[in-house]
């Protein structure tokens, strides 16, 4: 038995040399040190040593046990310093993973500047449905039955609700009677949001857009107040070159009214581009809320925020504003 005991130590020990990491490390304790492992094996084996034999078999046992358990915990502090030693085993200097990285939509972010530049002119925002009665779309802003904007070929006209159609608004113009039915002047908004209408998606035409829509209504209330909005507008978004003009036209809720075009700078050079329509708020609006005409007047403006917005980032097919596709929505 003691010559087995020799061997044990021996093969034990060169065993543990040859494990290199804590894996291999743990399978040896397990086979010598282990409760059925090699070295619990020779216990029982004791009992049939002679008598004069035992003390030095045991003796040698425990020896071989000892050498076995040192030889396991020099073995464990060595890899493990040689691990620590080998440095961390992550390469700090290497670049980081990159993470796509979102952001807002070119034309959320084109509203908020809107909202901001108009803020600073003292106007609050509005809000409205996006699905309309026929009173706040048209009936109200001086539209009446039977005229040739409420051909359904124009609207998408969805059903009816106690007695009137509904349908996707075609303007923000339905704000100003929102806002003039629960507040009464002065009043000095604008409405930002999405308008629909029945048109052949090509490079400059969607069945959705947005528009942003003025309203100030107050006492003593001037084209000269309009044309000044408009200009500062101009100049805070386009910068100081920016310049505004006013061509007669006619809309049913304003009187008189103008189209509305900015000269911007395109590609380096500055051009005139047509974005809205503007004008002074009609007296039958007024009534249709119940404001007075004679105390109260007060100006409008609708404008293209697709149309602001293409232009002033050289977008050449509104379509792409609306596939989402993140090569062509990243760049700005
Ligand atoms: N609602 C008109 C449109 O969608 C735009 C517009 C023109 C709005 C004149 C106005 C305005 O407030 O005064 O074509």
């Amino acid at each position: 038995m003691l010559a087995d005991l020799d061997d044990l130590q021996s093969t034990a020990l060169a065993e543990l040399a040859a494990a290199t990491d804590a894996a291999s490390l743990e399978a040896w304790r397990i086979a010598y040190l282990g409760s059925k492992g090699r070295l619990k094996a020779m216990m029982p084996r004791l009992k049939d040593v002679s008598k004069e034999e035992k003390p030095a078999v045991g003796k040698r046992l425990n020896e071989v046990k000892v050498a076995l358990e040192s030889g396991f915990e020099a073995r464990q502090a060595e890899l493990e310093g040689g691990a620590a030693a080998a440095g961390p085993q992550v390469d700090v200097t290497q670049p980081g993973a990159v993470l796509p990285e979102g952001r807002r939509h070119v034309l959320s972010r084109t509203i908020d500047e809107i909202v901001e530049i108009f803020g600073r002119m003292g106007f609050t925002t509005a809000a409205g449905p996006e699905v309309e009665d026929e009173w706040h779309n048209f009936t109200a802003l001086n539209i009446p039955a039977g005229h040739p904007a409420r051909d359904p070929i124009d609207n998408f006209y969805m059903g009816e609700q106690e007695g009137s159609r509904t349908l996707l608004r075609t303007q923000t113009s339905t704000v100003q009677i929102r806002t003039l039915e629960a507040t009464k002047p002065p009043v000095r908004i604008i409405a930002c949001g999405r308008v629909y209408r029945p048109d052949t998606h090509d490079a400059t035409h969607y069945s959705m857009f947005h528009q942003v829509e003025g309203l100030c209504v107050d006492r003593g209330i001037t084209m000269v107040d309009l044309k000044t909005t408009l200009f500062q507008f101009a100049r805070a978004y386009f910068g100081p070159e920016a310049e505004v003009r006013m061509r007669p036209s006619f809309f049913p809720f304003t009187e008189p009214s103008a189209e509305v075009d900015m000269k911007m700078r395109i590609k380096g050079e500055w051009q005139w581009v047509e974005i809205g329509g503007c004008g002074m708020v009609d007296p039958n609006v007024l009534q249709a809320v119940d404001i007075d005409p004679e105390e109260f007047t007060g100006f409008a403006f609708g404008l293209g925020i697709e149309r602001i917005a293409m232009r002033k980032y050289g977008i050449s097919d509104i379509r792409w504003l609306f596939e989402n596709d993140v090569r062509f929505l990243g760049q700005f």
